[in-house]
């Protein structure tokens, strides 16, 4: 029988620096009683200058595997699902890769916006399941604020930034990942992008000085998409994973505006105890606000082993999409002893990281610029 994929390990990290609503006011024409009442975000979290997109995702890993005995060496794949990458190339994957010393992984980013953590886990659980795989790390990381127009009030009091990671392996328990819908409509592509700085229009002065560089959102006929889809997305995750809604003891959405998860509560008929709602202190962390409500609701004691969860969520391209699990508890927890090797193993990472980059730079002295065995 197919092995199930089960999320065996999760973790979250966000930036120390927290920006209220009375902060932006300070910097756009905005107000908090504004923000509150057609977003329900009162505060977002914002990377430091030295915090990036990988620095975020490789934390929230990290924890995420501190809860497992799974070692970065037993890592098959790793996944960071980011609008927000350090760099068209590499993959902000392969980064994280590097940092904890996941020697065997093969590492690759997803681009579906704020739904690509759903796209990401249903990735790994399908490897898992075919039996390819056998343990994934899947990531949404992002910081947005790097790709914000701080000058436009309509988009810059939305975001935040941080990440959340989980482990998943395969299983003899039933459980786990159940079903996912999938979904996108690339005619909406406009309505929410970053025109510039891909093969379309490359950064040049003009786009940065017109700021093409940073989001674009037609902020009203996304909020009608969403509130569309969101309601659409979640019942038919429920039915393919043969369950009724009433079996659904929390559904996870994405977080980006409190009146679009209050319609799709109304929409199918849930009181909203049924949702995990956490913007007010994070905002839109993209990709990564599903992964970080489900940390917080499960350090809050509201998903308990046994539940039975739809993530749902939508985003620019437009993507959205659903996924149904049962959640279980980690098989074994890590012992001391088993931690402070992981310590150990993290130290050795970085050491192997340093030795494999100044060999990069010795083999390039060594064979001068032009690639071994080009004539
Ligand atoms: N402060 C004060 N006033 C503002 C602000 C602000 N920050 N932003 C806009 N306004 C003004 C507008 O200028 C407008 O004024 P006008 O009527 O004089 O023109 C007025 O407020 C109303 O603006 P609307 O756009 O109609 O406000 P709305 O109620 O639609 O709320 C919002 C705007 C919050 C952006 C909402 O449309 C929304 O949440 N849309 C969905 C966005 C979303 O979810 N995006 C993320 C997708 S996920 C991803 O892939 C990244």
């Amino acid at each position: 029988m197919a092995p199930f994929a089960h999320v065996i390990g999760w973790g979250m990290a966000v930036p120390e620096r927290v920006m209220t609503n009375d902060d932006l006011a300070k910097i756009v024409d905005t107000n908090d009683e504004w923000i509150v009442s057609r977003s329900g975000i009162h505060s977002r979290h914002i990377a430091a200058e030295n915090e990036s997109t990988a620095i975020l995702a490789t934390r929230a890993a990290a924890q995420a595997l501190a809860m497992t005995t799974v070692e970065p060496a037993d890592l098959d794949l790793i996944i960071v699902s980011t609008s927000s990458p350090e760099h068209i190339f590499p993959a902000t994957a392969c980064l994280v890769q590097d940092a904890l010393g996941a020697a065997r992984a093969g590492a690759f980013d997803l681009s579906a916006a704020c739904t690509g953590f759903i796209f990401a886990v249903n990735m790994a659980a399908q490897a898992i399941r075919t039996g390819s795989i056998r343990t994934a790390l899947v990531i949404g990381a992002e910081t947005l604020s790097r790709l914000v127009n701080w000058e436009d009030r309509s988009t810059c009091v939305l975001f935040g930034d941080g990440a959340g990671a989980f482990v998943m392996q395969a299983s003899d328990r039933p459980g786990g990942v159940l079903s996912c819908v999938m979904r996108s409509d690339g005619s909406g592509a406009s309505l929410l992008s970053i025109p510039a700085g891909g093969s379309r229009m490359p950064t040049t002065a003009e786009t940065v000085q017109r700021k093409l560089h940073t989001i674009q959102m037609n902020g009203r006929e996304v909020f009608r998409f969403a509130t569309r889809v969101m309601a659409s997305a979640t019942k038919e995750a429920a039915v393919k994973a043969g369950l009724r809604l009433e079996d659904i003891e929390l559904v996870v959405p994405h977080q980006a505006n409190l009146r679009i998860i209050e319609t799709a509560a109304r929409a199918l008929k849930l009181p909203m105890d049924r949702f995990v709602v956490n913007i007010a202190n994070y905002g839109n962390t993209s990709t990564a606000s599903i992964p970080i409500a489900i940390c917080e609701a499960t350090a809050d004691g509201r998903i308990r082993p046994g539940d039975h969860l739809i993530m749902v969520g939508f985003g620019a391209g437009l993507t959205w999409g659903a996924l149904a699990l049962q959640w279980v508890s980690p098989e074994r927890r890590p012992t001391p002893a088993r931690r402070g090797r992981r310590r150990f193993l993290t130290f050795l990472a970085h050491v192997r990281s340093f030795f494999r980059r100044f060999w990069w730079r010795i083999e390039g002295l060594l064979w001068g610029a032009e690639p071994r065995g080009r004539t």
